[in-house]
């Protein structure tokens, strides 16, 4: 028994967490289902790992269970669904009193809570841990969100807390510098404890959410660089770079500039041109959308980009209708620098409006569910290693530390000021989409939320109105105190002249 931690399933985030797991100078045993897959990794470590010594394969599930030291820790990098009940039934037989089940795939949350239930019944420990970043983040530093019991987590706390992303801990900044059997030291560890149960996949799933309306964001501003301006990709891919310097800097900013500028290997081009435009996903956008819905949350923004996606995916049918259903010509704008100024306000201010309804579908959560999540902690967690980290998550930290109980990221005054600087450029850019013809559905609802959101009299009014006409659902009235309801015998009702046939 000599293995700190155990790790179920080799495909690439498996290969690349074991190796980080052993950088930082723990012995981890690794089994797949596949044991070739196990061989071949071993090989391959041998061949180039520094650390390789600490890998430790098996081809059975018993030895592989027996070789960790107890209460033994064991974590999952299975595809989510059922593969991971599967893998866990599969182990159940030589676990003991006290082990720890850590799930790190993208787990739906409800799922998550099931599983916790069932082990606990049988003495097992289940962290249900969010790991973002990919294959690098999880090679030299993913962002963690785990959750389960507190016992669990102190368990498993050294070993995240090492190999998780660092930042520094007054201004965030990500620390770099991570190579093979060199890993990054110091600084605050993005991976703290969420909650109970379901809250860590469950915040690693709104974290998705985010970053599917973050890259539909980036897509149209590029789209509309593209048309209105017409620009070429790599000069495109220049103005992103040159965004990545000031507030906008984040990840996915960085990479957009990177992928513009690639020329397509084959030699015709960029890369980005010959690229087909029809977007994947394998859910977890849709489940933040779908559950917002489910508690009453307004995540237009979300939603909107995971129908983006799914109008991405209708290519013939675009492809028949581009030759059928009339728009508009596209007029070519010419005061450049003015533009791309707008669509970076375009970008700055509905990406805040992102975050305020991700932060706001968890603060529903928090209440359906019983957690306690503390927010700027979780702004730090994202601030290195995961898919949506950026510079500006520094300032929702900071918001949150300025008020604990901020009902809505806009009305922090930082963020207050930038939607009040950015609104008028943001809405010159959704105004010449609409007039061209260019979706830009993201920043649409963006901006619809935003004028709601800021909207202290809504036509609401009249809706309620026509509930109480036609099913006597009673309103309240702005002359009463909330809470009272009325409902009018509507003279109308009935009217012969008033029937639509
Ligand atoms: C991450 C990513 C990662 C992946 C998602 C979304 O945090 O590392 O979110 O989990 O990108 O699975 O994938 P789709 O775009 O295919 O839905």
């Amino acid at each position: 028994k000599n293995a700190d931690i155990g790790l179920v399933g080799l495909a690439v985030m498996g290969q690349n967490l074991a190796l980080n797991i052993a950088d930082h100078g723990y012995t981890i045993a690794v089994y797949n289902r596949d044991p070739k897959k196990m061989l071949n990794f071993i090989e391959e470590c041998k061949a180039k790992e520094p650390s390789h010594e600490r890998v430790v394969g098996h081809a059975d599930l018993a030895s592989f269970v027996l070789s960790i030291k107890r209460p033994r820790k064991i974590v999952l990098l299975v595809k989510a669904g059922s593969a991971t009940d599967v893998t866990i039934n599969a182990l159940l037989p030589f676990l003991e009193h006290g082990d720890i089940i850590i799930d790190g795939g993208n787990a739906l949350w409800t799922d998550t809570i099931r599983r916790e239930k069932e082990l606990a019944a049988k003495g097992i420990e289940f962290i249900g841990s969010g790991v973002s970043g990919g294959e690098t983040g999880a090679r030299f530093g993913p962002s963690l969100m785990p959750s389960g019991t507190r016992k669990a987590w102190s368990s498993l706390e050294p070993i995240w807390r090492d190999i998780a992303a660092k930042v520094d801990p007054v201004t965030g900044t990500p620390l770099e510098g991570g190579e093979p059997g060199k890993p990054v030291q110091g600084g605050f560890s993005c991976a703290e404890y969420i909650g109970p149960d379901g809250a860590g996949h469950y915040v690693k799933m709104v974290h998705n959410g985010i970053e599917y309306i973050d890259m539909q964001l980036i897509c149209e501003a590029y789209w509309l660089m593209k048309n209105l301006l017409g620009m070429p990709a790599d000069e495109i891919g220049k103005v992103f770079a040159e965004w990545n310097k000031g507030e906008l800097s984040s990840f996915l900013i960085e990479i957009t500039a990177d992928i513009l500028q690639q020329r397509d290997p084959g030699g015709k081009g960029f890369l980005v041109d010959n690229i087909l435009d029809t977007a994947g996903q394998k859910g977890t956008g849709q489940w933040t959308a779908a559950n917002a819905l489910e508690l009453g949350a307004p995540a237009n923004a979300i939603a909107a980009a995971v129908y983006a996606r799914a109008l991405s995916s209708l290519k013939e049918e675009r492809v028949e209708a581009s030759r059928i259903l009339k728009g508009p010509e596209i007029v070519k704008e010419t005061d450049k620098p003015a533009i791309i100024e707008a669509i970076k306000n375009a970008l700055y201010c509905s990406k805040i409006c992102a975050y305020a309804q991700g932060f706001q579908l968890i603060d529903k959560a928090q209440v359906a569910y019983n957690w306690k999540l503390n927010f700027g902690e979780l702004a730090q967690i994202w601030r290195g290693g995961c898919i949506i980290r950026a510079r500006f998550l520094q300032k929702i930290t900071d918001a949150y530390a300025l008020n604990s109980r901020l009902k809505n990221l806009m009305l922090d005054p930082y963020f207050t000021n930038a939607m009040n600087e950015g609104q008028a450029g943001w809405r010159k850019v959704i105004a010449l989409a609409v007039t061209n013809g260019i979706p830009a559905q993201g920043f649409a609802a963006a901006l619809a939320y935003y004028d709601g959101y800021r909207s202290a009299d809504l036509p609401a009014n009249l809706l309620q109105g026509q509930r109480d006409f036609f099913g006597a659902h009673t309103y309240e009235r702005k002359d009463h105190p909330r809470g009272q309801f009325f409902h009018l015998d509507w003279p109308e009702k009935g009217r012969p002249e008033l029937s639509i046939e």
